[in-house]
């Protein structure tokens, strides 16, 4: 093992040089979703302070019958269920416990929240040469969550492109989602139960009539028009529900993504966890089929599984999310979605199957995936990636034990033994990449983790030494 490892330092040492690169990338645009989060740390108690307060009973608690915030109890049944199970899921609330969670809940920081808004910080810190953002709203809470960095733009009022900090949309209105953070270990008491949170994680209660409507800003597409960006970054679309007519907005932005692509823009969508089925399947049947590539992490690949016909395997991945069984996933999503290339991330794992013909080849991808894990532990580190010299926070750090085992038991399954030692490989026809990630003991946060991971992978590959 310890010899492993030490060849996995050699890969990380060009981490650097992978980071310097970046700045070569002339323009990435960030879509769709931009908002602010609330950021508050919850624990056993106040959380069993909440469920009195509201005459919850345990089996209350636990009954669950819908997956959106329509009272007050609903938060509470949110963050139990994710606490107890150590997992992070996203519900959407009507004004009414918006108004309650005001009054009642607080928050400790606010912070920039939505994909399209971490990633677009992340990489204009990166060095990307123009970052674009796409804001649904902008006013200037808003735009006091950018970086101060001048490489890092969005639009005004009037269509015009300028730096994302300056601009203040003074007529929108501030989009606010609760993350409600809880840490492992955490214990929760009542009426005898005890339920030990066995993995620090979150819950996040979203109140966006905007960003759940996917209401995309005129200016900003016609600003890419004759600013074409190099690669978009893509989400947003894991807020919408059928009811609201989220199908029809998915397949309403394709025309616009295909526009991109038609200019020569390469489309990454992050897929992220989407709860309505329906827009899911949307999801994956509209967009992901035509993006150059998808990212997600274990929990979104078995919901992908679920709405491609793959229950079964779904199942199994949901009983043990063992490398062999992920990799049969993200195989079969490879198979049956048609994106060019997916990339999964998990504790202590990447993994990116592609097309043998794809733009960025295999050293690329996995320069590009070190980097990332560097930046992620960066973030875990030290809380956030508001400087250059957090991103290199994990420097020295070594890969961790996890991600090695991980890479030896895909080898045996693509029947390479040499595939533990670089981490490229040949599975079914595709490219396979996986990296082994430096785990952060304590993690500072985790939100935006996901985000930030692909995106800088992906990013980060395309002027990556090869
Ligand atoms: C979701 C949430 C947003 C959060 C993001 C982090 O988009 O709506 O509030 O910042 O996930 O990944």
């Amino acid at each position: 093992m310890a010899e492993l490892k030490d060849l996995w330092t050699g890969h990380y040492a060009g981490v650097t040089e992978t980071l310097d690169n970046m700045s070569a990338v002339k323009a990435v645009a960030t879509a769709f979703n931009t908002n602010i989060d609330a950021v508050v740390k919850i624990n056993g108690e106040t959380l069993s302070a909440l469920v009195r307060e509201l005459g919850i009973s345990w089996g209350e608690l636990n009954k669950i019958s819908h997956y959106s915030l329509e009272e007050p109890v609903d938060v509470v049944k949110g963050v139990f269920r994710c606490f107890s199970r150590g997992i992070a899921e996203e519900w959407l609330a009507n004004r009414q416990v918006y108004d309650w969670m005001v009054a009642n809940i607080g928050y400790n920081r606010l912070q920039m929240g939505g994909q399209g808004g971490i990633v677009a910080n992340v990489l204009a810190v990166c060095g990307v040469e123009k970052v674009i953002n796409h804001c649904a709203s902008l006013p200037e809470q808003q735009a006091g969550l950018f970086l101060d960095l001048d490489n890092l733009l969005a639009i005004d009022e009037n269509g015009k492109i300028c730096k994302a900090r300056d601009v203040q949309r003074q007529n929108d209105t501030p989009l606010i989602h609760w993350i409600i953070e809880f840490d492992k270990n955490d214990v929760f008491l009542m009426e005898g139960h005890e339920v030990v949170c066995p993995k620090s994680n979150r819950f996040i209660a979203t109140y966006d009539p905007l960003n759940s409507h996917l209401v995309i800003d005129d200016n900003f597409v016609a600003a890419l028009e004759n600013n074409v960006p190099e690669a978009v970054v893509l989400s947003g679309y894991h807020a919408l529900t059928a009811e609201q007519g989220g199908v029809e907005l998915v397949k309403k932005s394709v025309p616009t993504i295909e526009s991109w692509q038609k200019k020569g823009a390469l489309v990454h969508l992050e897929v992220a966890s989407t709860q309505d089925v329906d827009v899911r399947k949307a999801i994956v049947e509209q967009i992901a089929l035509r993006a150059d590539s998808i990212g997600l992490n274990e929990r979104e690949t078995i919901e992908v599984l679920q709405v491609i016909g793959e229950d079964a395997l779904a199942k199994i991945c949901d009983e043990d999310c063992s490398a062999e069984n992920i990799l049969k996933a993200v195989l079969t999503i490879k198979q049956k979605v048609g994106s060019r290339r997916v990339q999964l991330h998990m504790f202590g794992l990447y993994l990116t199957l592609q097309d043998k013909d794809f733009p960025v080849v295999p050293k690329q991808n996995r320069n590009g995936m070190c980097l990332a894990a560097m930046v992620a532990a960066g973030k875990a580190g030290t809380g956030h990636l508001n400087q250059k010299e957090n991103l290199m926070w994990a420097k020295g750090h070594k890969v961790c034990d996890c991600g090695l085992d991980c890479l030896r038991k895909i080898a045996a399954v693509i029947g390479d033994d040499d595939f533990a030692l670089a981490g490229i490989g040949s599975y079914s026809g595709f490219d396979v990449i996986a990296v082994p990630t430096i785990l952060v003991e304590k993690p500072v946060t985790l939100v935006g983790m996901g985000d930030t991971i692909s995106s800088v992978s992906f990013i980060g590959a395309l002027k990556a030494a090869g």
